[in-house]
């Protein structure tokens, strides 16, 4: 008997098979929840202190002693972080963590195509999985309200509902591996300067109506696992820990089970961190550099600290049982999941991936006189100028800085596309940021050239002047005060001259192109004056192969703009009546804060707008195609009655042009009467439908009377006014093409 129990318990340890040996916290068969409790009853407080923060700099230790895993954590959201030192920021050397680096999530958020997000998560949710990571830190999703953050680059644009729509497949996407996602970075965090201090000051309703629905919708409907809060206060308190946040609408409201995980370096005290619900802390080096590299983790403030506060009767061990349930059910969601599929790094299908969806979220801003697409048959000769045609951006930025496996510039791209058919000529116009390192990862590239300003840009009109097609290749680039972490942009103009440079080319040769790449909004003061205009973000890996299809025509544009594309500041609701960055104030505790009204209220992007009957560069929601498409008029039921749950709304949509090609149509609602102020227009639906040249759709929309509500405060609840309700559907928020009133019940 004895031998035939020992053979069963090998074979559970050499294959995981259940027997009934098997501790209940192991066994897989078992309800998650009772393998929790299982697991809680055996640890000791030392050990439940352990496996609430970091033992490395990404890591968290498990509990050895049971055999519950450790869990290691990766940036994100873009590709998969490469392996650093244990105990530092410098990389760890390793041959094999280079990844396939995908889109910036503002290019994902601009194929307005939740099954490219879907996608998106899926392949990079294998890329984790193949590390054998257990949590990607990401997607983000602070909402962009003003063009100057650092990192918008790695959001998905200002509108409430197009983040929902985006993150949810997102973080489908990426646990269908095993991998949670870590939504980040929770709540408010729309700035990086003053990132540690800056404390937005904003109403209940503005934080029910913009900052918090796509968290809502990552944490129910795409049942995150994690969630990493930010940097900055709110009312008083530091995200990371914040009680409103996090208890209150978080894990009560939202009654969200999942482990909430500090950003790097977010925590600043114990007892906040205790009672905020804080579940696990990382990035501290609390003491790190005064008492030494061995035993900083010890030294976090959910470390020892916290232990001995609960020894002395400071702290409760339930709040402490609650963070270590959150970690075991993260824990066996992921890294002691033995159902998870195995991942892969680097596969043909994460490349096709990573340039279709790239190719779907270029957005065509701008085409006069048809000078896009390339068209060899009347462009021989085309100029390609501009540092961005040549430099690799996938290193920099900040923590979203990857090792990619490949990275083809777009020079390279519209080279490998169309060398042999065209003749292509390259100027570097201008001299931005030679340099191609960071972290210890370096793109391999020396841009140095150390010609004057004077000197390029007479090489580069040279080369634009007899060419038959010009294309300037610029924008932004991942250094400090651009798309990048931890600073904010200072203006919203392009730097290193570029718009001088732009209007001398366009004078040069009017067939011009201007390709910008940047992960947010730039003044275009040149806008009337250069013909064709391509909003091409950071594409990643596949960079050059997807604006390259772009460009020919081999995908016909379909991207639309995922936030508003503002003149200048003044068009901007958080310049223009909101404190940005804030000012200095001291907090309840004496420490330095930046408070920051967010006196624009609800009216972010083209909200304000929109109130305010300003014309911006471009709308929200704006992007053309290589064909044309014309709206019949929507119809919709006249009466919302009071029995129904919804109601349909249908437009037909005719591709009018010759080229096969993608349409996303937009609604919006609006309520006539209210008695609160509400925004002219809300994004509440929206379609991409493929049509053939000559072939109509009838596009369908359903509406419930979630989407006709407002937040309010006072009832702390949302409220839809029966009344009457226009929907207006559109090629974007500045293009309505056909309006439908009913009235709802
Ligand atoms: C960033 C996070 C990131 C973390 C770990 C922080 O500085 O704000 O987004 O996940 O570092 O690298």
């Amino acid at each position: 008997m004895k031998r035939i129990i020992a053979a069963a318990t090998l074979g559970f340890l050499l294959t995981g098979a259940v027997n009934a040996e098997t501790p209940v916290y192991l066994d897989e068969t078992k309800p998650l929840e009772e393998r929790v409790e299982d697991a809680l009853s055996r640890m000791t407080l030392r050990e439940k202190i352990n496996i609430i923060h970091a033992q490395s700099k990404f890591s968290a230790p498990g509990v050895p002693r049971l055999g519950i895993a450790e869990l290691w954590t990766t940036d994100g959201p873009m590709g998969v972080r490469p392996e650093v030192l244990w105990d530092e920021w410098e990389q760890a050397g390793w041959t094999n963590d280079s990844c396939t680096a995908f889109p910036s999530l503002t290019a994902l958020a601009a194929t307005w195509d939740p099954e490219m997000a879907l996608l998106y998560g899926k392949s990079i949710g294998e890329e984790a999985r193949f590390r054998n990571k257990s949590v990607l830190l990401g997607p983000g999703i602070n909402v962009y309200r003003t063009p100057l953050n650092g990192r918008n680059f790695e959001y998905m644009g200002e509108d409430p509902y197009l983040i929902s729509q985006m993150v949810v497949p997102y973080v489908q996407g990426v646990q269908s591996n095993g991998v949670a996602a870590c939504v980040k970075h929770f709540a408010l965090n729309n700035n990086e300067i003053n990132r540690h201090t800056s404390n937005p000051i904003v109403d209940d309703r503005t934080l029910y109506e913009i900052y918090l629905p796509g968290f809502k919708a990552a944490a129910t409907e795409g049942e995150a696992w994690s969630f990493m809060g930010g940097y900055n206060l709110f009312r008083g308190e530091h995200a990371s820990y914040n009680p409103i946040l996090m208890n209150q609408i978080l894990k009560g409201e939202w009654d969200w089970d999942g482990a909430v995980i500090s950003d790097w370096g977010a925590v600043h005290d114990t007892k906040t961190a205790v009672s905020g619900g804080l579940d696990m802390e990382f990035g501290s080096w609390t003491d790190g550099l005064s008492n030494g590299a061995s035993n900083a983790y010890d030294n976090y403030f959910l470390a020892q600290p916290y232990l001995e506060g609960i020894q002395n009767g400071t702290y409760s061990e339930d709040e402490l049982n609650d963070k270590v349930r959150r970690v075991l059910r993260l824990t066996f969601r992921t890294a002691m999941n033995r159902n998870k599929p195995w991942g892969s790094m680097g596969s043909d299908e994460h490349i096709a991936a990573a340039r279709q969806i790239g190719g779907e979220g270029v957005v065509l801003l701008k085409n006069e006189n048809q000078t896009l697409p390339i068209n060899p048959a009347k462009h021989k000769k085309v100029a390609v100028i501009g540092e961005n045609a040549i430099k690799k951006m996938t290193v920099g930025g900040g923590s979203s800085s990857l090792k990619a496996r490949h990275e083809i510039t777009p020079l390279d791209g519209i080279k490998n596309r169309l060398g042999e058919e065209v003749e292509i000529v390259y100027a570097r116009g201008y001299v931005g940021d030679p340099s191609g390192e960071y972290n210890g990862v370096s793109t391999g590239q020396d841009l140095t050239d150390n010609r004057t300003p004077e000197e390029l840009t007479a090489e580069a009109v040279e080369v634009a002047k007899d060419a038959d097609l010009v294309i300037f290749i610029g924008g932004l680039n991942k250094s400090d005060h651009q798309d990048a972490e931890d600073s904010d942009r200072e203006t919203m103009s392009l730097p290193y001259n570029q718009d001088e440079l732009i209007e001398t080319l366009a004078a040069a040769n009017p067939n011009l192109v201007m390709v910008n790449i940047s992960g947010t909004g730039v003044a275009m003061p040149w806008v009337n004056k250069v013909p064709a205009i391509v909003q091409g973000w950071y594409l990643g890996s596949e960079t050059g192969n997807a604006l390259a299809d772009v460009l020919t025509g081999d995908v016909n544009p379909s991207g639309k703009l995922p936030y508003t594309y503002y003149a200048s500041l003044d068009q901007v609701g958080a310049h223009k009546l909101g404190e940005y960055p804030g000012h200095k104030s001291v907090d309840a505790l004496g420490n330095e804060v930046y408070d920051m009204p967010y006196n624009e209220g609800i009216f972010v992007g083209y909200r304000f707008t929109d109130k305010n009957k300003l014309t911006p560069t471009f709308p929200f929601g704006h992007g053309l195609s290589y064909t044309t498409f014309a709206y019949g008029d929507a119809t919709a039921p006249k009466i919302f009655a009071k029995g129904d749950d919804k109601i349909e709304v249908v437009v037909p949509v005719t591709n009018t042009g010759d080229r096969k090609g993608k349409e996303t149509v937009q609604l919006y609602v609006r309520d006539v009467k209210s008695s609160v102020e509400r925004p002219v227009k809300e994004l509440k639906s929206f379609k991409k439908v493929e049509l053939n040249p000559g072939e109509t759709k009838d596009v369908k929309f359903e509406l419930d009377r979630s989407d006709l509500s407002y937040f309010d405060a006072d009832k702390h609840d949302w409220v839809m006014e029966p009344g009457e309700f226009e929907v207006l559907i559109g090629a974007s928020a500045g293009d309505i093409r056909s309006k439908a009133k009913f009235k709802a019940e």
